[in-house]
């Protein structure tokens, strides 16, 4: 089985009896967004491994500049706790609780306060401070200060799909009960269309079995629903991916749309599930046009040591000659023969309530979504 980054995987949650002694101590209590009791849950659980708590200003400043924790690790995207200058006045002690609809879900030992710098660590992990960026209006609209320190969990909030949200010691053990050597991760935000399917089949060819790993959690207005994603990936993998060479589970966190450095971090995220391979595609965790559609296969050369490999694709599309998907590597044929797997004409269908072509989406699939009056979010 791969390592965890960082050599080990990181628990994070109290013992019964750490718990009754870390509860029965008085603090200050910071409530906390639903996404920041998820990153919470998401250290805790070793997802983030080997982060055991939210970014210090060293950390920060290292992550931002060079893409790596101080002790050398790759790491590429800030996990920050925000706090108001007001809260931060109101910290008398060298701990908090956080806490969630009011209840305490961990302790958390301060190591540092800091002024997070936000136009410069936008600037720097999303290569460009345009506030229409969804990654950099997330930044800016932190409060001013960030704390440092590491948590530990002592309640853990409920999951939105208890059944398919394991933790990485859970989905380590599943791959070893099913015999997978080698599995590759898929990372989606999104419902699945036949260029989608046609990457998942190509990597699995090679190896033993494919984690399809959706991300669940806070997206930008017009993506689609977290249920819409589940329920159309549940239609896909019954319908058209063999049992025993495929498992869907979630990865529970917000989109960030960092493009290369999120391929990255995603990449770190399903090594951690126990991952040795990583679909890395066309434009990967992109939005827009802020990032080169193959500037997340070129960053994985600054990180030759990261431990799982990434497996990359160019842009597959339908070719009316070839009668096949294909991409430019593999067709002879002149763009007027290509339909690409447009995201914003299926989506424009939907929205008609008409069901896209069998070429682009399997008709179950397309089922799920136009069930839906609103698939998208608001
Ligand atoms: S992402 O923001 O999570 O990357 P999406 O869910 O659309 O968006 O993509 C999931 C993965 O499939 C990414 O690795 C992406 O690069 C890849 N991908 C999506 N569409 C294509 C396509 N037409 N050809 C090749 N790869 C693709």
């Amino acid at each position: 089985m791969i390592k965890p980054h960082g050599g080990k995987l990181i628990n994070r949650i109290a013992s019964e009896k750490d718990k009754e002694s870390l509860l029965s101590k008085k603090g200050f209590e910071y409530e906390v967004s639903k996404e920041l009791a998820q990153e919470v849950k998401n250290i805790a659980n070793g997802l983030f491994s080997p982060l055991e708590g939210f970014l210090t200003e060293k950390q920060l400043k290292s992550v931002a500049d060079n893409m790596r924790l101080p002790d050398g690790n790759a790491w590429t995207i800030p996990i920050l706790l925000d706090i108001s200058e007001e809260d931060k006045n109101n910290i008398k002690d060298n701990f908090i609780f956080l806490t969630f609809n009011g209840e305490k879900i961990a302790y958390f030992e301060i190591e540092d306060i800091y002024k997070i710098p936000k136009q410069e660590t936008a600037k720097k992990v999303y290569t460009t401070d345009d506030i229409n960026h969804p990654g950099v209006k997330r930044v800016m609209e932190l409060k001013d200060y960030a704390i440092g320190g590491k948590i530990t969990l002592l309640n853990s909030p409920a999951s939105p799909y208890p059944d398919y949200d394991l933790t990485p010691e859970q989905t380590r053990a599943e791959f070893e009960k099913r015999g997978w050597e080698k599995i590759v991760g898929f990372q989606t935000r999104n419902v699945p269309h036949l260029g989608h399917e046609f990457v998942q089949k190509a990597a699995l060819t090679v190896v033993d079995g494919l984690f399809i790993n959706p991300i669940i959690g806070k997206k930008k207005k017009g993506d689609f629903k977290d249920e819409v994603i589940m329920k159309s990936y549940k239609a896909l993998t019954d319908n058209y991916f063999p049992e025993d060479r495929v498992f869907l589970s979630i990865l529970p966190t917000e989109m960030r749309y960092g493009g290369p450095r999120e391929a990255i971090h995603h990449a770190i995220i399903r090594k951690n599930f126990g991952c040795t391979h990583f679909i890395v595609g066309r434009d990967h965790a992109g939005v827009g046009d802020y990032y080169h559609p193959y500037a997340a296969h070129e960053i994985f050369k600054q990180f030759p040591e990261l431990g799982i490999e990434p497996v990359i694709f160019r842009a597959f599309f339908y070719c009316k000659k070839c009668r096949a998907i294909a991409s430019d590597k593999t067709c002879p044929h002149g763009p007027e023969d290509h339909i690409n797997f447009a995201g914003k004409m299926m989506r424009k269908m939907i929205t008609e309530g008409t069901q896209p072509p069998e070429d682009q989406m399997r008709p179950e699939v397309s089922e799920v979504i136009i069930s839906y009056d609103n698939p998208f979010v608001d």
